[in-house]
């Protein structure tokens, strides 16, 4: 394994010895030689007469300073650093030519090519793949970006800013544009696309009243597919007016979708660029979901004009502080659209499957980590889904009223500025007179909290005690803990189903209906309950912890009944599936047959039947845990195939109870109008898809040919993948010919082969390893393509545990050797495969070892990229 480079440290932050004013670049567009001018207007900010500029991979084609070219003594250039020794002591003017090949570049950062066209990523570090640069996020510059190409190949030319000059260059079949952005910024949003693409235009009124050009571009043919993407954007715009009392601030607002693309999308000041998947939807190839991710992800892009742009991040350990709070300010417009209690609960849902397990493996790192080594690899759920938590968390500290003065003294105090985590506290320390600082512990110890609750009725008395006690796991590098401030939403459920007053209450800090806990073990002693409560803690899920109370199934049952907020209804809900789902698996181990919780088979039957609750919700509450919850639920010595064999029984369980009522539910909710994406109508897809799952599992042949029928019938995607789904889901028979029929019909539509992809590789079937393999050659799967990768390795890795986590070791090979290919090509995509093996260590020992085999591997390979050596080295630590 070779030597990681020495990590880069938060303490070690120091300021830059140089700003840069003015960039003016100047690009000459040409698919392998592509020449890059940049003049850099730097001003030295102390005494330092040695200016450092890093680079990525560059060739230097030319260098002066002030107009006069550079002496070859007078600096050094290497391909990822140019060092130009005594500087002078006032502002100067430095230009740089280099040459770049967009063709070759599969690391998709920096300028590259995709759909046909040219276009950038610069976040975190792609810039210095650009040019020579101050890349770090705390140098804001102003930037006039000048692009020329051949006309025919690139009729579009666009950059960040406003447009400016633009023109034919005579006799060359070349043409120019020229964009300005006057608001300062840091290279990493900085961005260019250049080629032929279709467009839909739009226009949005801002609240001040200035017309904003709005514009989405694509493949052509695809322009209809960006028109729920348009209206999303104009929603956003007009959300952040009304919620944060945020406008825009550009005459243009451009994005672009790009079917080559690391990430979802990215934030680039007034042209975002979007992975495709992100932007596209139409009814007969977007599901619902997939209606609900472009809303959100372009609203996110949108609201990062304010909190990313406008107010960016002085070093890249503070990239929470744009993330966690812009998912924060995305789910809320999500909830606000939708909603608000089916959105929290898909949101909680996502940040147990992908966070917890985070935070519980040897990946796990603070909301705002102290050392990295590779940046790329800090894009994780921790900073994104539990950041954003943590921001909640503050809403309900400080309250709505606030928290709204804390955000507005954050816009007003640090518009144009390069910020940190202390900053963004001190604006709602001092908007509200609250300290803090205990709750900034959220952002510096990694960990999730476990919260054990203990409640103790004395009758005689009319008291309530509850006791809450505290404590964080230990970490990588961090063996202890202090404690934490956690807010813990609260009702006292009473036997009518309303929640109890009380007298009085001591023992903790209580405002209104949150508790907060600060100490390890606090006991909250409420006076003049007149009856046995049911205690629902954590509300809405106020706290990113693990709760662990022992309530009885009955009271777990009640709560599934009647508690008022629909969220704790849901995961008692889960409770009781889990703890069917944990104690099936240990039977299985064991060698016994498990037997379904009555109460749980109750709970679900009540709602099914309330017709009272939206269908949405209900459909969340009849999706039990996925195997990988219940793994982590189970924590150690975990075995898949028991896992997944406990998760068949409960299902069929529930099937076999609830049998006609399932089928009722489905009937009645069959006559349907023509499609719609909206909230109302997806929900109730939901719950006809959620049921019909659960009745094919049962592979009985009615449900089955149900199943085929809505295969063959559906006017839209959701619903006929969903029927896909269930047979695949279900390994039947019957999946072979409709997953051939599905290929057949899409195979032009690269984003719906996609889902095909995933859904071959996640059938629970031992032969299904092959077929991934086999699908690596299948002209349908492109292993230089992100998406493409995604939806078969990574869909086999993360859905498909049981095959993935064979015991003989193959699963892990498998992944292993596609990483190791991958590595030399794209490296960020290779890394992000690699977590799948996150959890390796919670594996029963024969897997273990097969896993560790696998990762030992990887580690010992030649030529690893940093990106790669640092996930695997911390996965085996
Ligand atoms: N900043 C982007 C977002 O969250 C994510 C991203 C990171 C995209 C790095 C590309 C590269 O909106
Ligand atoms: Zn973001």
């Amino acid at each position: 394994m070779k030597a990681a480079e020495a990590p880069f440290r938060l303490a070690d932050y120091a300021p830059p010895a140089f700003d840069i004013t003015h960039v003016d670049l100047d690009f000459r567009l040409d698919r392998t030689e592509t020449r890059v001018l940049a003049r850099l207007s730097i001003r030295p900010r102390g005494t330092a007469t040695v200016l450092e500029l890093v680079g990525d991979e560059l060739v230097l084609a030319g260098l002066s300073l002030d107009g006069a070219p550079l002496a070859a003594d007078a600096f050094t250039a290497t391909p990822s650093l140019l060092t130009v020794r005594a500087v002078p002591d006032r502002p100067f003017l430095l230009e740089i030519e280099t040459v770049i090949d967009p063709s070759a570049n599969t690391k998709l950062m920096g300028l590259y090519r995709s759909t046909g066209a040219y276009c950038t990523q610069c976040e975190a570090e792609g810039f210095r793949r650009i040019t020579y640069f101050l890349d770090r996020p705390d140098v804001l510059s102003v930037y006039t970006t000048r692009i020329e190409a051949l006309k025919s190949e690139a009729p579009l030319l666009l950059a960040n800013g406003n447009p400016g000059a633009h023109g034919d260059i005579p006799g060359s079949g070349r043409h120019f544009a020229v964009w300005h952005d006057p608001f300062p910024k840091p290279s990493y949003l900085f961005a260019l696309v250049a080629g032929d693409l279709g467009a839909v235009k739009d226009s949005f009124t801002t609240m001040s009243g200035r017309k904003v050009d709005l514009a989405i571009y694509c493949e052509h043919g695809k322009e209809a597919r960006c028109l729920y993407a348009m209206d999303a954007l104009k929603r956003s715009m007009r959300w952040d007016e009304t919620a944060f009392g945020r406008e825009y601030d550009l005459d243009v607002f451009n994005i672009v979708a790009v079917s080559d693309f690391n990430m979802g999308a990215m934030e680039n000041k007034g042209l975002n660029i979007f992975n495709d998947k992100y932007v596209l939807a139409d009814p007969n190839t977007a599901t619902d979901v997939d209606y609900a991710n472009v809303e959100g992800v372009i609203a996110h892009e949108y609201f990062h004009n304010w909190t990313g742009n406008r107010i960016t991040c002085r070093d890249w350990f503070q990239l929470c502080l744009k993330e966690g709070l812009t998912v924060f300010r995305d789910q809320e417009f999500s909830s606000d659209m939708r909603s608000r209690a089916v959105k929290r609960i898909a949101d909680v849902r996502t940040l147990q499957a992908r966070q917890f397990p985070e935070d519980g493996g040897p990946l796990a790192h603070p909301v705002r980590p102290e050392i990295y080594h590779e940046i790329s690899n800090f894009y994780t759920p921790t900073v994104y889904e539990k950041g954003a938590e943590v921001v909640r968390m503050l809403q309900t500290i400080l309250g709505e009223d606030g928290f709204r003065r804390g955000m507005d003294l954050y816009f007003n105090r640090h518009d144009g500025d390069a910020a940190t985590i202390e900053d963004f506290l001190a604006c709602f320390a001092e908007a509200t007179g609250e300290d803090l600082t205990q709750f900034s512990l959220w952002y510096s110890q990694a960990g999730t909290p476990q919260v054990a609750a203990r409640g103790e009725f004395d009758a005689r008395h009319r008291r309530y005690r509850l006791t809450l006690a505290q404590s964080i796991p230990a970490t990588p590098g961090q063996p202890v803990k202090r404690p934490m401030q956690i807010p813990v939403r609260f009702g006292l459920i009473g036997p009518n189903g309303e929640d109890l007053d009380f007298a009085s209450v001591s023992g903790a800090r209580v405002d209104g209906d949150v508790i907060h806990l600060t100490a390890a073990s606090q006991t909250v002693t409420f006076e003049g309950v007149s009856t046995r409560p049911v205690p629902s803690l954590l509300r809405g899920f106020s706290a990113p912890v693990r709760l662990a109370i022992d309530a009885s199934a009955e009271d777990l049952l009640f709560q599934v009944r009647a508690d008022r907020d629909p969220f704790n209804r849901w995961q008692a809900a889960q409770t009781l599936a889990m703890r069917s789902l944990v104690a099936g698996a240990s039977a299985t181990a064991e060698g016994r047959n498990g037997a379904a919780e009555p109460a749980l088979i109750d709970a679900l039957g009540a709602v099914l039947d309330d017709e009272k609750l939206e269908p949405a919700f209900r459909a969340q509450v009849l999706q039990i845990p996925s195997e990988a919850d219940i793994a982590r639920e189970i924590g150690e010595n975990v075995d898949p195939d028991a896992v997944a064999a406990s998760r068949k029984r409960l299902r069929l369980a529930i099937v076999s109870s609830l049998g006609p009522r399932l089928l009722a539910v489905h009937t009645a909710l069959g006559a349907e109008q023509s499609y719609s994406p909206d909230a109302g109508n997806a929900g109730v897809r939901a719950l006809r898809n959620a049921v019909l799952d659960l009745m094919v599992a049962s592979g009985s042949r009615a449900a089955v040919g149900a199943a085929v029928w809505q295969f063959e019938t559906a006017d839209n995607m959701t619903d006929r993948l969903a029927a896909l789904a269930a047979l695949c889901h279900a390994a039947l028979p019957e999946r072979l010919s409709a997953l051939h029929t599905f290929h057949e019909a899409y195979r032009s539509d690269p984003l719906v082969l996609d889902k095909w992809l995933t859904l071959e590789a996640s059938v629970p079937a031992p032969e299904t390893l092959d077929r991934v393999k086999a699908l690596l050659a299948h002209p349908s799967f492109a292993a230089s393509n992100p998406n493409r990768v995604r939806a078969l390795v990574g869909g086999f890795a993360s859905l498909n545990q049981a095959q993935f986590n064979r015991a003989d070791g193959a699963g892990y090979d498998f992944v292993a050797d596609f990483v190791l290919d991958l590595d030399r090509r794209n490296p960020q995509t290779a890394a992000r495969l690699l977590v799948a093996f996150r959890s390796w260590r919670s594996m029963e020992p024969v897997r273990r070892a097969a896993a560790e085999a696998a990762l030992r591997r990887i580690a010992s390979a030649p030529k690893l990229s940093p990106d790669t050596l640092d996930i695997v080295t911390r996965t085996l630590a």
